[in-house]
């Protein structure tokens, strides 16, 4: 087999953005331990209301600007060097693009678009930080941040494509998630189910680590620079 062409597919989730500084959900500190989702992240509560939902986006996209890769996501992106590579990220941010990732998947959305409130496929990249009240689409709806919120069905063609490539994977590497929101959830053993080795790399063990092959227990900053260092066949002399 030509260990060059092994098809990685790394599924990310918030712990791979947590070392530049952008909180997770489900850990100390994360945004569910502070804002009520039904509030902030659900057709309901935009319904409710828009202002605080529009609020809530704009100050995780100026955190979002702000942020700069860290050495996950540069290694996530050097492994294409070696492998053909895929990203599936439940991030909205753009991190991966920064670092040189040249294929992620965003299955909740991304934060630096817009959409119509009316037509999900009507999508606009942000020219600002903001979207305010009183930003329309061309059929004159609110705009509103383009990510899937809890109660939403994922958009029905990255969704289907992003489970055609897990079911493609030779090696499937989940970083930084809980593993508990589906169907993004449902991924990993989709790709282990079709053959695929499962490692995880997250500090603390999750939902998922019974099923890995491997577990690699760290922070992703750590451990997947590592990672890029052995399959570069060069094992650092001085240990991390
Ligand atoms: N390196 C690797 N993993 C880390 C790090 C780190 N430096 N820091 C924290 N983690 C791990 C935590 O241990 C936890 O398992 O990242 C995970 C973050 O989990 P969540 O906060 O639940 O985030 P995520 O899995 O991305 O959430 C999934 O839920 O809220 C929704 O739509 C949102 O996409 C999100 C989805």
């Amino acid at each position: 087999m030509e260990f060059m062409r092994e098809k990685v597919v790394v599924f990310t989730g918030a712990g791979v953005s947590a070392e530049s500084g952008l909180r997770t959900f489900r850990d100390m500190g994360g945004y569910w331990r502070e804002y009520a989702i039904e509030s902030v992240a659900s057709p309901e509560g935009w319904k409710a209301n828009p202002q605080a939902v529009l609020e809530f986006y704009n100050e995780r996209r100026k955190a979002v600007l702000q942020a700069s890769p860290n050495a996950a996501h540069l290694a996530i992106a050097a492994l294409e060097a070696r492998f053909d590579v895929v990203v599936i990220t439940q991030n909205i941010d753009d991190l991966h693009e920064r670092a040189g990732s040249t294929n992620v998947m965003h299955v909740h959305g991304e934060i630096l678009k817009a959409r119509s409130s009316v037509d999900p496929f009507l999508i606009y990249p942000l020219a600002t930080a903001v979207i305010e009240m009183g930003q329309l689409c061309e059929h004159g709806s609110q705009l509103r941040p383009d990510v899937v919120w809890f109660g939403e069905v994922l958009p029905e063609d990255e969704w289907n494509a992003s489970v055609r490539v897990a079911e493609s994977a030779d090696v499937f590497l989940s970083v930084g998630t809980s593993a508990v929101v589906y169907p993004a959830a449902s991924l990993p053993m989709m790709a282990k189910r079709r053959g695929a080795f499962l490692v995880e790399v997250n500090p603390e063990p999750t939902a998922l680590t019974e099923y890995a092959d491997e577990f690699l227990q760290g922070p992703a900053g750590v451990i997947l620079p590592q990672m890029v260092e052995l399959v570069r066949g060069v094992r650092a002399i001085h240990p991390a």
